[in-house]
């Protein structure tokens, strides 16, 4: 029998039964796909350039964690006007398979493994864009302790997250507006649906209570809410 496919948005076509992963069906469209499904992307992108450019001087080392397709180290890269050393790791194959072959540039390095394989020292600025959601909570706590260690004193970094709300009023408020601004980008209702049924059991957030208190037991030295649109958190934390 023919499999149903699903349109996602006007360029990713996407089984309805299968969870969401990040492999060679979403990779070459993941740049538009994402900007459309996560309030300020771009501006938050932006956001982080801006940061860099006053916490970051020549030769600094900034790893990414959750790199995807290369996008924000490229950004780095082209609009900061000093040497970085550019670091980026995804666990998804393809994501750095595209992002080698994208983004071709002796500053930026790219490596498929997860922070726990990932054997280079030091870093200044560590980015973990939109990932920590996508681990269970055990694995989170692992992972920023991880992070922590390969931070040199008096580096920072920067954790955006999709988190849920404490009380279930805001959850239902929020999530109805969420909705209304994926329509707004010309998702339809069925492909809100059919997302949101692909991310289950995908996705594991954190209320932002759970992130502090987990920032706080690592000893991060301060912890600054960014930005915050819906369920779209930014954190910069300093250790
Ligand atoms: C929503 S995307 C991140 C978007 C990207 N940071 C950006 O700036 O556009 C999540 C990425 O995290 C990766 N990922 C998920 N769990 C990970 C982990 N434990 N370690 C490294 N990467 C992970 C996924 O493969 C995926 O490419």
């Amino acid at each position: 029998m023919e499999k149903k496919l699903i349109k996602l948005d006007n360029k990713i076509n996407i089984n309805s039964k299968k969870q969401w992963k990040f492999d060679s069906s979403v990779v070459s469209t993941f740049d538009s796909h994402i900007n459309k499904s996560v309030p300020n992307y771009a501006d938050s992108h932006n956001l982080i350039l801006s940061l860099a450019k006053d916490l970051l001087s020549e030769k600094s080392k900034v790893l990414d964690i959750g790199c995807s397709t290369g996008t924000l180290l490229y950004k780095l890269y082209k609009e900061i006007n000093f040497d970085l050393d550019l670091v980026g790791i995804d666990i998804s194959k393809d994501m750095i398979n595209f992002a080698k072959k994208n983004i071709k540039h002796t500053k930026i390095k790219f490596f498929n493994c997860g922070l726990s394989k990932f054997k280079q020292s030091k870093f200044d600025f560590i980015i973990s864009f939109y990932t920590l959601q996508f681990m269970h909570s055990t694995e989170k706590k692992e992972f920023l302790v991880d992070s922590y260690k390969k931070l040199n004193n008096g580096g920072h970094m920067i954790v955006f997250d999709k988190v849920t709300e404490e009380t279930g009023w805001e959850q239902k408020i929020f999530q109805s507006a969420y909705d209304d601004f994926k329509r707004h980008n010309e998702f339809s209702n069925e492909e809100i649906y059919n997302k949101t049924e692909k991310l289950r059991g995908v996705l594991h957030p954190n209320s932002r209570k759970e992130n502090y208190k987990i920032f706080k037991e690592i000893n991060f030295k301060s912890i600054f809410l960014l930005s915050k649109n819906l369920f779209f958190e930014g954190y910069l934390l300093k250790k």
